[in-house]
């Protein structure tokens, strides 16, 4: 390269406008019902006690339609490497999170609760596009020494190819507001799951340019 083409290069670098390309592409990251919504502590679900639409049950549990679909291929190609995922928790209602969150205020107090588990409205099992998995040994079940067990090292090494993330990566605590969560897949399309698999992007957040919400607004 020229270093005159390198500085115009460089110099349309620096005048790009602050969007990625991914908002660029147009993704809906607001409304409750699109795939790749984003719920954080800053990002309520609208209206709070969103119910999604078809769920689909998988071995007990359920998911939108799309990760039910993405979540039995990932679960399938696992077993065919001899690792037995379980899913252990799907959607959940917003009374489901509510009592779920309260019992966690009850046994830890609220400030620890929150870093464990969102308060109803807040929680991306409401949306049907989150799943905690576990082994069929029950192992580590959600504890951060999933990681390293069979199931949890399938997750963190297949499942973008199914269009999952691990949503609250070690280390993300500042910007999720959540503690590391190895068994929390969150589907978002294998589109960005794997973008951010190849560009090592660890967050929805720090993806999509959003602000970190490490703690609730109010
Ligand atoms: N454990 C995650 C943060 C939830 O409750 O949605
Ligand atoms: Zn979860």
């Amino acid at each position: 390269m020229t270093g005159a083409l390198a500085g115009l290069v460089l110099s349309l670098g620096m005048i790009a406008p602050p969007m990625t390309a991914v908002a660029a592409q147009g993704y809906d990251l607001d409304t409750a019902s699109s795939l790749q919504v984003v719920v954080n502590k800053h990002r309520q679900l609208s209206p709070t006690g969103y119910v999604p639409g078809p769920l689909v049950a998988v071995q007990g549990e359920r998911l939108r339609l799309q990760a039910a679909d993405a979540y039995k291929q990932f679960a399938k190609a696992a077993k065919a490497a001899g690792v037995n995922v379980l899913p252990i928790s799907g959607y959940r209602s917003f009374s489901q999170q509510t009592s779920l969150y309260d019992s966690y205020v009850r046994q830890y107090g609220q400030a620890t609760a929150d870093t464990l588990a969102a308060r109803p409205g807040y929680s991306e099992h409401q949306t049907g596009l989150a799943m905690d998995i576990g082994n069929a040994s029950g192992t580590c079940a959600l504890q951060a020494c999933f990681a390293n067990t069979p199931a949890g090292k399938w997750a963190a090494a297949h499942g973008w190819e199914y269009g999952f993330v691990i949503r609250y990566p070690a280390g993300a605590e500042a910007t999720t507001g959540y503690t590391y969560e190895p068994w929390h897949l969150r589907y978002v399309g294998q589109a960005i799951a794997l973008d951010m698999h190849r560009t090592g992007v660890a967050t929805l957040e720090d993806y999509f340019g959003l602000e970190k919400a490490p703690d609730y607004l109010r």
